[in-house]
């Protein structure tokens, strides 16, 4: 095994020291239980940068009172192996205690764009992924960072937080990886049984049609929502959450469809919230 394993902040600072001539670090920030999303994300690092650091950390900041901050599958064993096979550096898996080792009374809000979609039901949320991303910036001063568009409004957010406050990292937005019939790539995946696995699809496809009607050439976005959740309602196992259609910079509700949106949608299996997006594009 070549991956360094580190667990505190301390040992952390002494291994990015001894790597003194770095010209680029990327870095890779992960809450574990990784899979070919991750994979995705390490494989452009490594291509684009001479030092890459994955940081797996279950962030608690991030979980609602009710969510599965408990139950989130914690699995450092094969994410170290998953590491090490793809050539990371350092893999950086701190315990709560190390990154909160006291009560958190600071924090960094993005205000406005944190409010819709996933904001709106999980009220602080976004609130603990800046909070604990910025720490792990000031931790590993990373040249560059790379986040999936699957997580869309954390990116937007986190692009954001970077411009505002003049961090000297670039984020690198890279695409969704879907599985074989077009299932957004999840750790949370990993908690549906075959049946819900199965049903788990009608997300991408009714983004999918409202994707190709935006391309025909629709413009109302009630009408292209009302189309996407007419096939959502088709599926006894999904709960629909929301399904917005959204400026892709700033995340705010469209009323007419004159560019570039995304569309992004949240929807319960059973017990398990799963999310995911597209970019539509209007003719010409
Ligand atoms: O996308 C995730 O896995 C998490 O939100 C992140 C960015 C690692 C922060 O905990």
């Amino acid at each position: 095994m070549t991956v360094r394993l580190v667990h505190t902040i301390a040992v952390l600072r002494k291994e990015l020291a001894a790597f003194p001539a770095v010209q680029t670090r990327g870095f890779v920030p992960t809450m574990g239980a990784l899979h070919a999303g991750h994979g995705r994300l390490i494989h452009r690092a490594r291509a684009e940068c001479d030092q890459v650091m994955v940081s797996v950390f279950v962030n608690p900041l991030q979980f609602g009172p009710k969510e599965d901050y408990t139950g989130y599958p914690r699995t450092l064993q094969e994410d170290c192996a998953f590491c090490d096979a793809r050539g990371v550096d350092i893999l950086f898996a701190p315990e709560a205690e190390e990154i909160y080792p006291r009560p958190q009374l600071t924090f960094v809000e993005v205000s406005r764009m944190s409010e819709p979609l996933c904001g709106r039901f999980r009220p602080n949320h976004f609130r603990g992924v800046t909070t604990v991303v910025l720490k792990l910036f000031h931790m590993i001063q990373p040249h560059r960072a790379y986040f999936g568009e699957k997580d869309a409004q954390q990116l937007a957010l986190i692009r954001r937080m970077v411009l505002d406050l003049n961090l000297p990292t670039t984020i690198v937005a890279v695409p969704t990886v879907r599985e074989d019939d077009g299932l957004a790539c999840s750790s949370r995946n990993r908690y549906l049984n075959p049946q819900q696995r199965q049903a788990a699809v009608v997300l991408y496809r009714a983004l999918q049609a409202a994707q190709n009607q935006i391309a025909a050439g629709a413009t109302d976005p009630r009408q292209v929502q009302a189309a996407a959740l007419a096939i959502l309602q088709q599926e006894p196992l999904a709960r629909v959450e929301y399904l917005e259609l959204v400026d892709p910079d700033e995340m705010q509700a469209v009323t007419q469809i004159t560019g570039p949106a995304r569309l992004a949608g949240a929807i319960w299996i059973g017990s398990t919230r799963l999310i995911d997006n597209v970019l539509c594009q209007p003719p010409g």
